[in-house]
């Protein structure tokens, strides 16, 4: 199928998720990619260039994904395999947990390229299971059935990974993402290297427990986890008893209605929300939530303590979280000192070409002072 810029209407012969090969109106070959006529996101491209096929570009892409993280991460049995654009293939994702594979087919184009990546992810990683993780709501945008279920070999209920030495349980179909947050693997280290021994930790929105138990490893004294859904508590629990974390308490509850109530005192507070703002239009409400959460959380800290505040969402840009800290910092009265700036980790990679790529973004901010000077 050819696509020309002349042709400005959605051509109705195009089905979903075709390749397609995309031409200037003056007959210049753009590219190739992949069509949706119901997507809002219509055109992916693969490709700016000449290809020989589609089928062993996207085997190559695959085979030089995982080539990469072999060569990145050390210390990890878990790590992202394929990130989406970020490794140029638009709506895959493809995480590795100790020998087990989550897959996400997040579009049409993908869909119709199923059985070649799960027969190249068999050829190349050797997995003893695959777990398809399709169950995102992004492929009802897509026109797509969602799924969770296996797909190939034998997975257990629980895998447990070994992160740094710290061990996790993690359950491809019940987790959340596709089973882990992977992406948060080198902020968990950096925040925990700035524990003291007797630290009193908060951990907030903590899902199965990352931040908290490398703070626990680290010299903490006690941490409080809290998270308002119940599967990633019980995950939680039990990556307590994994790791012996023997001082410890679990709020099960919403994030917001705990704050207003706690009166405890921390030297670590960590606020890992979920996307509050999936779309820009949703982004002052989000930076609102921020305001609370730090506000709260700048109240609950110790002097000389730390405040980690995180954002999962492209829309929330390191200077709003910068922003909206200081204007939190000025409310309570606090002087902050940035302490560190915190991004995914390596194996979801970022595109400078393409922005939304990088969406997670941290600020690791110490409370210098309680009063102004
Ligand atoms: C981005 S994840 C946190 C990831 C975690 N820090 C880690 O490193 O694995 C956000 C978490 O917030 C939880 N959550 C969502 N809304 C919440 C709320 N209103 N109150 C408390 N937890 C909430 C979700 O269940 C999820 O576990």
């Amino acid at each position: 199928m050819v696509l020309q810029e002349r042709n400005k209407k959605v051509p109705s012969d195009i089905e979903k998720g075709e390749i397609v090969q995309v031409f200037t109106s003056s007959g210049r070959l753009v590219g190739t990619g992949y069509f949706n006529p119901v997507s809002k996101i219509s055109l992916r491209m693969l490709t700016f260039k000449k290809e020989g096929g589609i089928k062993s570009l996207i085997k190559r892409r695959i085979e030089e994904a995982y080539k990469k993280r072999k060569k990145l991460l050390k210390n990890t049995t878990a790590f992202r395999v394929v990130h989406s654009e970020g490794d140029l293939l638009p709506g895959l994702i493809v995480d590795y947990y100790d020998g087990y594979l989550s897959v996400q087919i997040n579009t049409a184009g993908m869909e119709r390229l199923r059985d070649l990546i799960i027969n190249t992810l068999i050829e190349q990683i050797n997995p003893r299971g695959i777990y398809d993780r399709s169950d995102r709501k992004v492929r009802e945008i897509e026109g797509l059935e969602t799924d969770n279920r296996l797909i190939y070999g034998e997975i257990p209920d629980n895998i447990v990974i070994n992160e740094n030495g710290i061990h996790f349980t993690v359950s491809l179909s019940e987790g959340q993402k596709t089973g882990f947050y992977l992406d948060q693997r080198k902020n968990r280290q950096t925040v925990s290297q700035y524990i003291e021994k007797g630290f009193i930790v908060l951990d907030l929105f903590s899902n199965a427990g990352g931040f908290g138990i490398y703070c626990y490893k680290k010299g903490a004294d006690y941490v409080k986890f809290v998270d308002v859904s119940s599967s990633a508590v019980k995950q939680l629990r039990e990556n307590c008893k994994l790791n012996s974390i023997g001082n410890f308490d679990v709020a099960e509850e919403d994030a917001f209605d705990f704050l207003k109530k706690e009166s405890q005192r921390y030297n670590m507070i960590i606020i890992d929300p979920p996307s509050f703002a999936k779309t820009r239009h949703e982004k002052e409400g989000a930076l609102r939530g921020f305001k609370y959460l730090i506000l709260k959380g700048l109240k609950l800290l110790e002097k000389n303590g730390y405040i980690a505040v995180f954002s999962c969402s492209f829309h929330v840009t390191m200077d709003d979280l910068v922003n909206v800290s200081l204007s939190a910092a000025q409310d309570t009265g606090s002087i902050l000192e940035i302490v560190e700036f915190m991004y995914q980790d390596l194996d979801h990679p970022v595109l400078l070409n393409m922005q939304n790529t990088l969406y997670l973004k941290g600020v690791l901010l110490r409370k210098l002072s309680a009063n102004s000077v």
